[in-house]
C-alpha cells in the first residue's frame, strides 16, 4: 500500500541565527530539505507535500517536485500539519508520513520500514523514537510502568524527572490521515511555547482509544535534528563518513577521508583517487582511473576516464578522457576539454571548447573560444572577449601555434596550421598556414653600458 509524505519546513530555525531559512542550509552542497525529500522519494513515496513559511521564496525553488502548502504564522508543528489538511484530503492520501525538514540524515529504508510496521499494526499513530546520549532539545517519549507509550513531552515543558528520560521523539511519524485530522481538531496550545505541538497527538490518540505505536530506531545518528550550527557540522561529518565509506568499499581510493568532501549525488567509478582537501559537489561524475586533488573543488562537472585535476577549481565543466588540469587552473561554466587536452598553471577558461590534444599550459585566459585539435597556446595568451558591452568569440584552427603573450581581440579567427609571433595583438583574421606578427618592431639604439661599469 502506498503512502505520501508531508515535510515540515516552515520554521525560521531561530537557533541557527541566520538570515537564511534553516532548511536551506546545506550539507555537502545539498540543502537540508532536499536531503529529506530525496530520502522520501527513494523510500517510494507517492506525493510529497512541503509546508513552507519563513523565507518561502528561498525554500520553494529547492523542491519543484513537491506540492507546497503555506503556513503564514509558525504556530507549531501540529498547526503546520493542519495547514496541509485540505491538500492532503484533496489528494486522497490514506497513509501519511510526516517528517521534519531538519533531519537530513534520514535513510529511505527507515521510512519504508516505519510505514510497513504502521500498516501491519493498524495503529492510527506510529512514530520512531530513539535512545540518545544527550536528549537535550528533543521531545521525551514517556512510557507507563508496563512500557506502553503514554505521551511526548517537549524539553521546555518537561519536569526535572522527565528531562532525564533518554528516549526521544525522532520527528518521523506515520499516520492514518483521516484519524490524524480527527485528533488534531482537539489540539491545544496551553504549553510553555504556546504552540500547537504535533507531538500531543500521541496523548490525544490514546485518550480516544486509538492505537499508538512507538518503534525504537536502530541508528540514532540518522535521525539527528539540525537546530544549530554545531549540529549542522556534526551531521555534515556523519554524512561525509557515510558517503566516503561507501565510495571506498566501491573501489575508490580516498587518501584522507576526513578532508574529502563528496556530495550525495556524486558518482565515482572504481580506481578513482581522491587526494586530500578536495570537495566534489552537485551532479559531478568521475570516470575510471581519474585522480582528483589535492586541494581541488569540482561542482556539477563530468570528468571522464584517466584525467588528472591537481589543485584546481572546476564548475559546470566537461573533461573527456585523459585530460589534465592544473595545478591551479580555474575552469568555469561551459568549458569542454576534449580528449587528451591540457589546462595548466594559472589558467582560466570560460565557456570554451579546447580541442583534442590542445594545450593551454601557462597563465592564460580563454573565454568564449573554440580551439581545434593540437593547438598550442603560448604562456600568457589571452582572448579579449569583452568589449565593455558584449562577449565575442575567438576561433583558433587545428594545429595552430600561438606565440607567448598573444592577445586575441575578439571577434577574431585564426586559421589552421597558423602561428602568431610572441606579444602580438591580433585584431584581424589570420589565414590558414600563415604567421601573423602584430607588434612594434624592435629598434636597436646607441651603445649602452651599465652605470659604474664604464
Ligand atoms: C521537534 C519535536 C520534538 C522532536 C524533534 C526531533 C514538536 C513539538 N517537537 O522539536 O518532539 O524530538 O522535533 O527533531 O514537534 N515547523 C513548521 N512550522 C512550525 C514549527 C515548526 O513547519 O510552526 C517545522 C520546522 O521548520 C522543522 C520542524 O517543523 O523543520 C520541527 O520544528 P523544530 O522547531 O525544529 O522542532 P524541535 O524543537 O526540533
Ligand atoms: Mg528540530
Amino acid at each position: 500500500m502506498g503512502f505520501s509524505t508531508l515535510v515540515l519546513a516552515a520554521g525560521a530555525g531561530t537557533r541557527m541565527k541566520s538570515h537564511k531559512p534553516k532548511v536551506a542550509h546545506e550539507i555537502l552542497g545539498k540543502p537540508l530539505l532536499r536531503w529529506v525529500v530525496d530520502a522520501a522519494r527513494e523510500a517510494g513515496t507517492d506525493e510529497v507535500f512541503v509546508v513552507l513559511g519563513e523565507g518561502r521564496e528561498t525554500v520553494a525553488p529547492l523542491v519543484p517536485d513537491a506540492t507546497l502548502v503555506y503556513q503564514g504564522e509558525q504556530l507549531g508543528t501540529g498547526h503546520a500539519v493542519l495547514m496541509a489538511q485540505s491538500a492532503l484530503e484533496a489528494a486522497g492520501v490514506e497513509t501519511l508520513v510526516v517528517v521534519s525538514g531538519d533531519t537530513p540524515l534520514l535513510q529511505p529504508p527507515t521510512i519504508a520500514s516505519l510505514v510497513a510496521a504502521h500498516q501491519a499494526d493498524g495503529a492510527a499513530v506510529s512514530l520512531l523514537s530513539m535512545h540518545v546520549a544527550d536528549p537535550t532539545g528533543y521531545g521525551r517519549v514517556l512510557r507507563d510502568a508496563a512500557g506502553a507509550v503514554c505521551r511526548i513531552v517537549e524539553q521546555k515543558d518537561a519536569t526535572g524527572a522527565e528531562l532525564t528520560v533518554d528516549e526521544v521523539n525522532s520527528g518521523l511519524y506515520c499516520f492514518r490521515t483521516a484519524r490524524l485530522f480527527a485528533l488534531l481538531a482537539g489540539l491545544r496550545n496551553d504549553n510553555h511555547q504556546h504552540e500547537y505541538y504535533l507531538t500531543d497527538v500521541v496523548a490525544l490518540a490514546l485518550a480516544a482509544g486509538e492505537g499508538v505505536m512507538a518503534r525504537l530506531a536502530a541508528d540514532t545518528a540518522e535521525l539527528a535534528g539540525i537546530n544549530n550550527r554545531v549540529q549542522l557540522a556534526e551531521a555534515t561529518a556523519t554524512a561525509q563518513r557515510r558517503i566516503n565509506t561507501q565510495h571506498m568499499l566501491n573501489g575508490v581510493t580516498i587518501l584522507d577521508p576526513a578532508t574529502a568532501w563528496i556530495g550525495p549525488d556524486v558518482v565515482l567509478a572504481s580506481d578513482v583517487e581522491i587526494l586530500p582537501l578536495t570537495s566534489l559537489t552537485g551532479k559531478t561524475s568521475i570516470g575510471w582511473g581519474s585522480v582528483i586533488g589535492p586541494m581541488s573543488r569540482v561542482n556539477n562537472s563530468r570528468i571522464a576516464e584517466s584525467c588528472v585535476v591537481d589543485d584546481s577549481v572546476l564548475v559546470d565543466v566537461i573533461l573527456e578522457d585523459r585530460v589534465s588540469v592544473g595545478p591551479r587552473a580555474y575552469l568555469r561554466p561551459g568549458t569542454v576539454m576534449r580528449e587528451g587536452s591540457h589546462a595548466g598553471t594559472h589558467v582560466e577558461i570560460k565557456k570554451s571548447e579546447i580541442g583534442p590534444h590542445s594545450k593551454v599550459p601557462h597563465l592564460s585566459y580563454i573565454g568564449d573560444a573554440v580551439l581545434g585539435s593540437e593547438v598550442n597556446i603560448g604562456a600568457g595568451s589571452i582572448t579579449c572577449n569583452f568589449d565593455g558591452r558584449e562577449k565575442h568569440a575567438t576561433i583558433i584552427g587545428s594545429r595552430s601555434f600561438v606565440g607567448s603573450d598573444t592577445m586575441f581581440v575578439a571577434p577574431v579567427t585564426m586559421g589552421e596550421d597558423a602561428a602568431t609571433g610572441a606579444g602580438s595583438v591580433i585584431t584581424d583574421a589570420i589565414p590558414d598556414g600563415t604567421l601573423a606578427i602584430a607588434r612594434a618592431e624592435q629598434k636597436n639604439g646607441r651603445s649602452w653600458t651599465r652605470k659604474g661599469k664604464e
